[in-house]
C-alpha cells in the first residue's frame, strides 16, 4: 500500500513537472519579450486553422511590437525573432547563434534520422567542409534539364484535363508539382533521374511520399519526444526511414559510383562522391547530405511554384495574363532573367508566402542580447519568423500583407537592386543570407521561371470554385491540396 502510495506521487510529480515545462516557459528566458501561449502551436492539431491565420490571431501583434517573443515548438521553449535588426544579428554571430538541427535538437525523432547531419544543420568547421564540397555544384548546373522537365510537366497536365471524368478540368496541382521538383533536382544536382515526369509510377516518389507522411504527422512534430516511446506506427516509420534513404543512396551508387560516371560529371552528388573517397567526409555524411539535397531541393521549390500558380490563378485576369503577354514577345528562354513582369511577380509571391515559414535550428553558445535589453541565456534555441519579417509593417509599409509586384520597381535593373537589398538588409530572409544564404537560390529562380513560362504558354487558369482556400496549417507554406481549372490555349 505505502509503496503504492509513493508511486502516485512519484507519478504526480514527474506529470506537475512536465505540465510547467509545457505551460510556461524556463525561468531564465528573458522577461521583457511576450510569451505566446503554449497552446498556439496545438491548435491546428484540433482545429480548421491556417497558418497565416493563427499568425494574424496569436502572433502579429507581440511580434510587430517586440520584434521577438518565447514560443512553445517541438517539445520545448524557444525565443522566435522577427525584427529585421535581431534577424541580422542573428545571421551575423554565427558562434553565438550556432546552427543545431534535428540531429542535436531532437536526436531521437524520425525527423532527425530522416535528414541526420548535414549542410543545412551542421555548424562550424564540419559545416564549412560540407559547404566548400557542395557549392560548385550548385551554382553551375545544366540548364537543359529543367526546360524539357517543363514541358513534360505541361504534358501531364495536359493529361489530366484529357481524363473522362475531368469534366471540369480542375486538377489537385501537388502530386504533378512534386513529380516536376524530383525530376529537377535529381536530374540536375544528383546525377540520375528519378522518373517521375516520364514513369506512370516511381517506387522511390511513392517510397517518400509515405515516407513524409509520417515524419510531418503534426502531432510528432509538435510533440516529438514521443518518438522516444516504442510506439509500433513510429518504429514502422523508422524502419521505413531507413530503408528509403538507402534505396536513394543506392541510386546514387548504382548510377554514378559502380560505372565510374562521378568522374567525369560535376553534379554536386559527384563532388559528394569525390570528398567521400578523399576521406573528407564519411559514408554516414555522405548520405546525409545527399538526403538533404533531395529534401531542400525538392521541397522548397514544390512549396514556391504551388504558391505560384495559386496567386498567378488569383490574379488570373491582372497578373496572369501580363506575364503572359511579356512572355510571348520573348523567343528565347535565355531572356526571362530580363523580364520586368514576371520576377518581379516571382519576388513578390516569395515575400507574401516564404516557403520555409518558420525555421527554428540555432542554439546560443554563451549567454547573450538581441539588441540593447534581451538577454538570452545559453543553451535557448532562437529561431525565425519568415512570415512576419516578411510582412513588416514598418520594413514593407501598411500595405505588406498586400499582394503587389510593382513594390520591387518598374525596370528589371531596379527590381534586382531591391531583392538585394532586401536580402541584405535582412527584411527578406526567405533565402536566409549571408555566409549561410541558401546555396540553391539560382536554381530554385532558374526552376521557377522555366515552369512558369511553359506553363503560360500552354494553359490558362483559374483558382477551382471547389478548393477550399487555405494555406498549410503549420510547417511549409504553400496553398493547401491547391485545385486549378485549366483550360489549354489553342496555338495559332
Ligand atoms: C524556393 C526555394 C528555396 C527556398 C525558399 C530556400 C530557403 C532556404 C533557407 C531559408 C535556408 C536557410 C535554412 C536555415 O536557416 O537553417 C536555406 C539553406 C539552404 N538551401 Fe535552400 N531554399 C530553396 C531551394 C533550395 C534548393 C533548390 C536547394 C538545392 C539543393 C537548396 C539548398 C540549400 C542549402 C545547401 C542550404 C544550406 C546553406 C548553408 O547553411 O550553408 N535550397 N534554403
Amino acid at each position: 500500500m505505502e509503496f503504492f502510495i509513493k508511486f502516485i506521487i512519484f507519478c504526480f510529480v514527474i506529470f506537475g513537472v512536465f505540465i510547467f515545462k509545457v505551460v510556461s516557459p524556463p525561468l531564465n528566458f528573458p522577461r521583457n519579450i511576450p510569451t505566446i501561449p503554449f497552446y498556439v502551436s496545438f491548435l491546428p492539431i484540433f482545429y480548421s486553422i491556417d497558418q497565416t491565420e493563427l499568425f494574424e490571431l496569436y502572433l502579429r501583434k507581440p511580434l510587430e511590437r517586440y520584434g521577438a517573443v518565447k514560443y512553445f515548438f517541438g517539445s520545448r521553449w524557444n525565443i522566435l525573432v522577427s525584427k529585421r535588426l535581431f534577424v541580422k544579428q542573428m545571421f551575423k554571430n554565427e558562434d553565438v547563434f550556432a546552427k543545431s538541427g534535428n540531429q542535436k535538437k531532437i536526436p531521437y525523432s524520425l525527423l532527425a534520422l530522416y535528414t541526420g547531419d548535414n549542410v543545412i544543420s551542421a555548424h562550424g568547421e564540419i559545416w564549412k567542409t560540407y559547404r566548400s564540397v557542395v557549392t560548385n555544384g550548385l551554382q553551375h548546373f545544366d540548364y537543359e534539364p529543367l526546360y524539357k522537365n517543363s514541358k513534360l510537366f505541361c504534358d501531364l497536365i495536359e493529361k489530366s484535363l484529357e481524363t473522362e471524368e475531368n469534366s471540369e478540368s480542375t486538377v489537385t496541382v501537388g502530386p504533378l508539382i512534386q513529380r516536376l521538383a524530383l525530376a529537377n533536382i535529381s536530374q540536375v544536382v544528383l546525377g540520375f533521374d528519378f522518373g517521375t515526369l516520364t514513369e506512370e509510377k516511381c517506387a522511390l516518389q511513392d517510397h517518400l511520399i509515405r515516407i513524409k507522411k509520417q515524419i510531418f504527422h503534426p502531432f510528432f512534430l509538435t510533440f516529438p519526444f514521443f518518438d522516444m516511446l516504442p510506439l509500433p506506427q513510429r518504429r514502422k516509420g523508422f524502419k521505413d526511414v531507413s530503408a528509403f534513404r538507402n534505396e536513394l543512396v543506392s541510386k546514387v551508387r548504382n548510377d554514378l559510383i559502380n560505372n565510374y560516371k562521378f568522374e567525369q560529371t560535376t553534379f554536386t552528388s559527384s563532388d559528394l562522391i569525390r570528398a567521400y573517397n578523399n576521406k573528407l567526409i564519411n559514408y554516414q555524411q555522405l548520405t546525409d547530405n545527399i538526403v538533404v539535397l533531395l529534401v531542400a531541393g525538392h521541397e522548397n521549390p514544390q512549396l514556391a511554384i504551388t504558391t505560384i500558380l495559386y496567386l498567378l490563378g488569383k490574379y488570373h485576369d491582372s497578373w496572369q495574363i501580363a506575364i503572359r503577354n511579356e512572355i510571348g514577345k520573348l523567343s528565347k528562354h535565355d531572356d526571362l532573367l530580363q523580364l520586368p513582369i514576371l520576377n518581379s511577380f516571382i519576388f513578390e509571391a516569395l515575400r507574401v508566402y516564404p516557403p520555409l515559414s518558420i525555421i527554428i535550428n540555432r542554439c546560443t553558445t554563451k549567454t547573450c542580447r538581441l539588441g540593447n535589453d534581451i538577454v538570452i541565456p545559453k543553451g535557448a534555441y532562437v529561431g525565425y519568423h519568415n512570415y512576419s519579417t516578411t510582412h513588416n509593417f514598418e520594413s514593407w509599409g501598411d500595405d505588406s500583407d498586400e499582394f503587389n509586384p510593382n513594390r520591387w520597381g518598374k525596370t528589371i535593373e531596379a527590381i534586382f537592386h531591391n531583392w538585394k537589398v532586401a536580402k541584405m538588409e535582412c527584411t527578406l530572409p526567405t533565402f536566409h543570407g549571408g555566409k549561410r544564404a541558401c546555396l540553391g537560390e539560382k536554381l530554385a529562380l532558374a526552376e521557377l521561371r522555366l515552369c512558369i513560362a511553359e506553363i503560360l504558354k500552354r494553359f490558362e487558369w483559374k483558382l477551382s470554385k471547389s478548393w477550399n482556400n487555405k494555406m498549410t496549417p503549420a510547417g511549409p507554406l504553400c496553398p493547401l491540396n491547391l485545385k486549378l481549372d485549366f483550360k489549354k490555349i489553342e496555338s495559332e
